[in-house]
C-alpha cells in the first residue's frame, strides 16, 4: 500500500524538487505539502504537481500547533520530511529571530505532532553549515558525521539547534528520526538571492555581479536532484537515529563559479564587482559522504559541468518564473543587501 508523506517547505527550492521526484518515482504514495508560502515559497513552482491527484497542498505555518495537528489528524502521515526553514545566511544576519522561530520551534511542533499521532519516520533536512567551516590551507579535512557542531551564523546555529532537538526526541521519546546534512545545492527553482541564480539573473540583466570579499570561499556544490535522491533513500532505507552527510566532493571557489556563469552566458568578467564581505563568512565547506555511500549505496550522479549547464538553461527557459520574483518585494531586498556594498565598490574603483 502507498504511504502518505508530509513534505514541509515543498514550495521552496529543494522541497519542490523533492515533491516532483516522489510523485515520479513513487506514484503509489500520497504527497502532502505543508508550506507557509513565505517570500521563498512559490505556488507556481508546484503548478504541475497540483494536477496530480496524489498531491495535496496546504498553506500553513509549521509553528502553528493547531494547523499542524489538524493536518496530521486528516492525513495520518507515515513519513514527515521537514524542509521548511528560513534558509538564507544573509537574512539571518539581518534578522535572526524568525530563524529561531521557524527552524527550531517549527521543528519541535512537527515532532510533537509526530509523537502524538505516531509515525514511521520523521526526517530532518539539515545542512553542512552546522559543522562550521574548514581552513583553506587544509584540503585534507572534511566534515564527517562525527565532526562536532560549531556554527558561525544565526542560520547555521538555528539549524544546529533543531538537529540537537531531533536527536533529543529520538533518545528521550524514541521518535524514529533521521537527519541529513547536505552541502550547497544548485538547480531549478532556486530563489535568486542565493549565489548561482543571483549571478545568472544579474548577468542576464548586465548588472554588477556582487562577489563577497575576494571570492575565495569554497563551497561543495551538489545538484539538487542528487540531494533529493539521497533523502528518498534515507527515508525508505536509512537507519533510525542516524545522521547522514550528503555531498558530491565538488569544491569550488565562489569567484570561479561566477566566472563560469559569465562564460556560459557570454557576459564580460568586468561585471564582477568585489563588495564588502559577509560578516563571519565561513571559508570552506567540504563533506565526506563515505557513510551514506557505504550504508545506502548513494553516489551523486550529476557532474558539476553538466549540472551547471542544465541549471543555466533552466533559468533561460523559465524567465517568467524568476522575473516575477525579482520584479516585486525582491527589489527592496536587493537594494537593502547590496545598495551600500555596490556604492562602496564603485567609489573604490
Ligand atoms: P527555501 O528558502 O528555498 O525554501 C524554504 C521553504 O520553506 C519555502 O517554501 C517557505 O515558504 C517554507 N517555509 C518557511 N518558513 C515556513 C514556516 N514557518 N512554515 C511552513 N513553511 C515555511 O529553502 P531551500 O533552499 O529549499 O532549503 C530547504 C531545506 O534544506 C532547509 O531546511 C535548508 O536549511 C536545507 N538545506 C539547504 C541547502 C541549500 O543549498 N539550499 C543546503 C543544505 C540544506
Ligand atoms: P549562498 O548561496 O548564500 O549559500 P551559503 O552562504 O549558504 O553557502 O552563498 C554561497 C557563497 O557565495 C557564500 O560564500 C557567499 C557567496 N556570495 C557572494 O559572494 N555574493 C552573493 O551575492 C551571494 C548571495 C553569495
Amino acid at each position: 500500500m502507498g504511504k502518505t508523506i508530509i513534505v514541509t517547505g515543498g514550495a521552496g527550492f529543494i522541497g519542490a524538487n523533492f515533491v516532483y521526484l516522489e510523485l515520479q518515482e513513487h506514484p503509489e504514495d500520497r504527497i502532502v505539502c505543508l508550506d507557509k508560502l513565505t517570500y521563498a515559497g512559490n505556488l507556481e513552482t508546484l503548478a504541475e504537481a497540483m494536477k496530480n491527484p496524489q498531491f495535496r497542498f496546504v498553506k500553513a505555518d509549521i509553528c502553528d500547533r493547531e494547523a499542524v495537528d489538524k493536518l496530521f489528524e486528516e492525513e495520518k502521515p507515515d513519513i514527515v520530511v521537514n524542509f521548511a526553514a528560513e534558509s538564507h545566511v544573509d537574512r539571518s544576519i539581518e534578522n535572526p529571530g524568525i530563524f529561531l522561530q521557524t527552524n527550531i520551534i517549527g521543528t519541535q511542533v512537527l515532532m510533537d505532532a509526530c509523537r502524538k499521532h505516531g509515525i514511521e519516520r520523521y526526517h530532518q533536512v539539515s545542512t553542512d553549515e552546522v559543522y562550521g567551516d574548514l581552513p583553506l590551507d587544509r584540503p585534507d579535512l572534511f566534515f564527517t558525521e562525527q565532526t562536532p557542531l560549531h556554527t558561525s551564523s544565526p542560520y547555521s546555529s538555528s539549524k544546529a539547534g533543531a538537529d540537537l532537538l531531533v536527536n533529543a526526541y529520538h533518545r528521550t521519546y524514541g521518535l524514529p528520526t533521521t537527519i541529513s546534512r547536505c552541502s550547497n545545492n544548485y538547480g531549478p527553482y532556486q530563489f535568486p538571492e542565493k549565489l548561482i541564480p543571483l549571478m545568472i539573473a544579474n548577468a542576464l540583466a548586465d548588472k554588477p555581479l556582487p562577489v563577497y570579499g575576494e571570492g575565495l570561499n569554497v563551497r561543495d556544490w551538489l545538484y539538487v536532484e542528487d540531494h533529493c535522491k539521497a533523502i528518498d533513500l534515507i527515508i525508505r532505507k536509512g537507519k533510525v537515529g542516524e545522521v547522514y552527510n550528503i555531498g558530491g566532493h565538488n569544491e569550488m571557489r565562489n569567484i570561479d563559479i561566477v566566472k563560469i556563469i559569465c562564460e556560459a552566458l557570454g557576459k564580460p568578467e568586468s561585471l564582477i564587482t568585489h563588495v564588502t564581505d559577509r560578516k563571519g563568512h565561513d571559508m570552506r565547506y567540504a563533506i565526506d559522504p563515505t557513510f551514506i555511500h557505504k550504508e545506502l549505496g548513494w553516489l551523486p550522479e550529476t557532474m558539476f559541468k553538466d549540472g551547471i549547464k542544465k541549471t543555466i538553461q533552466w533559468y533561460l527557459d523559465n524567465k517568467p518564473w524568476w522575473e516575477n520574483i525579482i520584479s516585486g518585494e525582491y527589489q527592496n531586498y536587493f537594494h537593502k543587501m547590496y545598495g551600500e556594498r555596490l556604492a562602496e565598490a564603485e567609489e573604490k574603483a
